[in-house]
């Protein structure tokens, strides 16, 4: 393979990763150009370039060395089997399971139910060692797609699917039942790591990615108080911030108080720290921090 300086990374061209990956990228400050095929994204000033894939094709993509990182389901890493393949970040979006699910009407009182039924799937590796550790026997039906639909058709009895909000499993009139594996999205990488010019690369991703995710939907919120409420204020912050208390200059016993709350502040709680003696409370958006 020819050596490359330019890091790679693979992405999943279009399904449920794919608008939070961009936008992760974004929020770490990388430009692309789309190529016209729409399968390669050119960095436009860091030296780091995309690949669209499939999600499925991501961990074997990094372990051929055609790319160098990847951002995939916990799921599709583990199916693959992890080797010469490391997670270096949970990026807490993707959330989701892969889950049990079987039609509306068929009984399941625990994995036993699913004694000797036909089990439709992606990932036959998780479902045969779940069905082992239940030690459950059951047969094990591989479907690259369109798992959702084979109940219908008759080809299987129950399905192990990946589940996000629901709404697959709904529209097909199935019913989630147990659990195999938690799942979100994770920054994957080749094992050991390029030891060359692509390392540099790597780590201003992973600092800047570790800044995007560490104040993802954090708060700041700045406001006004005498000194004598902010006791009564601190106690009133969702969260439990250490804030900072800044005395005002030509006001003795005023102070501006600010607050890195981990959460989205509601209207109910602005409230309550006003009635905490709080006056001009300002919520700010928090892009990204460097420590
Ligand atoms: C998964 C799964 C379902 C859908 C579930 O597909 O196969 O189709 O997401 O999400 P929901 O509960 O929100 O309806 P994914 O986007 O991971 O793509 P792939 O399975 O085609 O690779
Ligand atoms: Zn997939």
């Amino acid at each position: 393979m020819m050596p490359r300086e330019r890091l790679r990374i693979a992405v999943q061209k279009s399904g449920r990763l794919s608008d939070p990956c961009f936008d992760l990228l974004d929020r770490c400050g990388l430009r692309f150009r789309r190529s016209r095929d729409g399968l390669f994204c050119f960095g436009d000033g860091e030296p780091v370039d995309l690949l669209l894939v499939r999600d499925d094709d991501i961990p074997g993509l990094i372990g051929q060395g055609v790319c160098d990182l990847g951002i995939v389901g916990r799921n599709v890493l583990a199916e693959f089997g992890g080797g010469a393949l490391r997670s270096l970040r949970d990026l807490g979006f993707g959330c989701c399971r892969l889950a049990i699910a079987v039609p509306q009407e068929r009984a399941y009182t625990g994995p036993a139910s699913l004694a000797g039924l036909r089990i439709a799937t992606s990932y036959p590796n998780l479902l045969k060692g779940w069905l082992e550790r239940q030690g459950v026997a059951a047969e094990v039906v591989t479907l690259a797609g369109s798992v959702e639909i084979a109940p219908r058709l008759g080809t299987a009895d129950a399905i192990c699917d990946l589940v996000q909000s629901g709404a697959t499993l709904i529209a097909n009139q199935l019913r989630e039942v147990d659990c195999v594996l938690g799942s979100e999205a994770v920054l994957v990488a080749a094992d050991p790591l390029p030891a060359d010019g692509r390392r540099d690369a790597i780590e201003l991703l992973l600092r800047r990615v570790d800044g995007v995710t560490r104040v993802r939907g954090s708060r700041l919120l700045l406001l006004q108080a005498a000194r004598d409420c902010v006791d009564a204020i601190v106690a009133a912050l969702p969260g439990a911030p250490r804030p900072t208390v800044l005395q005002m200059d030509g006001e003795p016993g005023q102070v501006m108080l600010q607050a890195l709350c981990p959460d989205e502040l509601g209207w109910r709680q602005l409230e309550a720290i006003q009635r905490a003696g709080a006056r001009e409370l300002f919520v700010l958006p928090v892009e990204r921090a460097l420590a």
